[in-house]
């Protein structure tokens, strides 16, 4: 093994998902986000279709005002919760950037979507890396509008485009243990 190796095992497996408002409210320098999506730009791309996009909100209230708006404006009445539509309202008040991922398809027919959705992920796993190295906590979210057709419409998404996640960046007091259910040995035929 290489000192690189234990480098950057060091950093996946110390790498935990950090929820919003387990974050602390310090604010990151623009810098470091601007290096974080540096990496995020060196994932690995089928045909060099590079489908990574990201909008950064450098003030979380500001999306997350528009995302509890989305909700309320696009859920009927009788489904309308308050708690949810506090929640999102309240979700970024001590995250310190957010970034949402979306894919953005392209038209090189032997590339399926699919692949396209990879490349984003890891594009996305570079930027969660990056962060852990920098002592930063990080939350990869699906949860709330990010995968209902308002969110494209709000973010100017094509229809064959994606969400791929809403992510809530700053730092945190607290590490969360992290934890695997299934064994690797289940995961893996080795020959
Ligand atoms: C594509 C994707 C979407 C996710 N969406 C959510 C989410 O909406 N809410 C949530 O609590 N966690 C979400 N997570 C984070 C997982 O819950 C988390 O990765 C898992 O609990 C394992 O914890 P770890 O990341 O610390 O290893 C998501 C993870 C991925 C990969």
């Amino acid at each position: 093994m290489t000192a690189e190796f234990t480098t950057i095992a060091n950093i996946i497996q110390n790498r935990r998902t950090v929820k919003a408002f387990m974050m602390n409210g310090q604010k990151a320098p623009n810098a470091h986000v601007a290096a974080l999506l540096e990496l995020a730009d060196w994932a690995p791309t089928h045909g060099y279709t590079e489908p990574w996009r990201f909008t950064v909100y450098e003030t979380p209230a500001e999306f997350c005002v528009a995302h509890a708006n989305l909700y309320k404006d696009n859920t009927a009445g009788s489904e309308f919760a308050e708690g949810v539509y506090n929640n999102l309202r309240a979700q970024g008040d001590k995250a310190s950037h957010v970034i949402i991922a979306t894919m953005k398809r392209g038209n090189l027919p032997k590339i399926p979507a699919f692949e396209e959705k990879a490349a984003v992920s890891c594009a996305i796993q570079n930027i969660l890396l990056g962060a852990t190295a920098l002592n930063m906590a990080s939350f990869w979210s699906t949860g709330g509008m990010a995968l209902k057709p308002a969110m494209k419409e709000f973010l100017g998404l094509d229809d064959e485009d994606q969400v791929m996640g809403i992510l809530y960046l700053g730092y945190s007091d607290e590490h969360p243990a992290g934890k695997r259910t299934v064994p690797l040995a289940e995961k893996v035929k080795w020959h």
